[in-house]
């Protein structure tokens, strides 16, 4: 079991350098690759420190360097870098695209995640498929990079994107990681945990997306950890936001609009409630059901005596609810 997990690092090192090398050393790789990299705002320190790649847009470019170098094919399908079809047809999985490797906390390449540079096409992103190394409900992405700065400035940017990471560290802002477009886990609320008991959640500026995240950060109360939010523009994302403002603005920004997490929910629930008075007895419960799921309980009355006030009712009927959640939860 060991010895194949140690396969599988090898192999996906081997194909990490050899996407680098596509990206920096080839025609293709560098008119394509490195002049979307470019475009986006990325240089040379920034490519090299998340060691983006290419994938030539050849059927076998990869299997055949593989090959060359001894690399058997059930070891690069298992790895995900090859797919195999029937009648032993096969391929390199990414093809014509930039890529992202994807490290565990301590630094080794566990997938790859690769996209697309034409404009309709679909999936955006490729990713690896899992593997005995490669389990993405475990996996956040930038952690490696980001773990020291994490600890450091005791706070963690959770973003939805590789390229939100990457632009955060271009505007100075180290301490970010991505769930990579999935709702959060508790696996991965754990692993933030190790470096700090503070996230700070950057919403994309789409209503849809938010109010889907909204329910995830409860799982993050429970673990006991502060949240907070910042929702941005409508149509920005932080890579974009942060391009738009750029690197001094894009923080004040950050700092300006910083929210508690349970004050951010409850003025956005009793905004909702004044237009709606049939909303109200709703919102007090969604509300009242978020700070039940925080574990300390001097934290959970400050919560309360806050919200009554945002939503305009007597902090005695909260407590009621809040106490009806408790027991029923025991
Ligand atoms: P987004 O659609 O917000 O992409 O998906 P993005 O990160 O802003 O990328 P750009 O700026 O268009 O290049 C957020 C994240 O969801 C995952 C990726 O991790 C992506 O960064 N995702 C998205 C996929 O895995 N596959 C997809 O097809 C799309
Ligand atoms: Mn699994
Ligand atoms: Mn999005
Ligand atoms: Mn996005
Ligand atoms: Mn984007």
């Amino acid at each position: 079991e060991q010895n194949e997990k140690d396969s599988l690092y090898i192999v996906l090192n081997y194909a990490n350098e050899y996407f680098k090398k596509q990206l920096l050393e080839t025609d293709e790789g560098k008119s394509i690759g490195l002049s979307y990299f470019k475009e986006r705002g990325y240089d040379a320190p920034i490519i090299e420190k998340f060691q983006l790649g290419y994938s030539q847009s050849a059927w076998d470019s990869l299997l055949q360097d593989a090959t060359k170098n001894a690399y058997n094919e059930d070891l690069l399908e298992k790895a995900g870098l090859i797919v195999r079809k029937e009648g032993d047809k096969k391929y390199d999985r990414f093809r014509g695209r930039v890529i992202f490797p994807i490290h565990n906390v301590t630094g080794k390449v566990v997938a790859f995640g690769a996209r697309t540079l034409k404009k309709d096409d679909k999936p955006k992103y490729l990713n690896s498929p899992e593997s005995d190394v490669y389990h993405k409900s475990k996996i956040l992405y930038g952690l490696y990079q980001a773990k020291g700065a994490i600890r450091q400035q005791d706070n963690c940017y959770l973003v939805e994107g590789y390229t939100d990471v990457i632009s955060l560290h271009q505007s100075d802002i180290e301490n970010v990681v991505s769930s990579s477009g999935t709702s959060l886990t508790d696996e991965q609320i754990k692993l933030i945990s190790r470096f700090s008991q503070n996230i700070t959640v950057l919403f994309d500026g789409d209503a849809a997306g938010m109010k889907a995240s909204l329910r995830g950060i409860d799982m993050i109360l429970e673990a006991g950890m502060n949240v907070r939010v910042v929702v941005f523009p409508e149509g920005e994302d932080p890579d974009s936001y942060s391009k738009k403002l750029g690197t001094s603005e894009f923080k004040a920004f950050l700092k300006e609009h910083t929210t508690d997490f349970i004050s951010f929910k409850t003025s956005l629930y009793a905004e909702e409630s004044a237009r709606d008075p049939l909303k109200k007895a709703e919102s007090i419960k969604e509300i009242v059901s978020s700070i039940g799921k925080i574990p300390d309980g001097i934290k959970r009355a400050v919560y309360l005596k806050e919200s009554s006030k945002l939503l305009d009712i007597d902090e005695s009927v909260l407590v009621a609810e809040l106490n009806k959640i408790l027991i029923k939860d025991r």
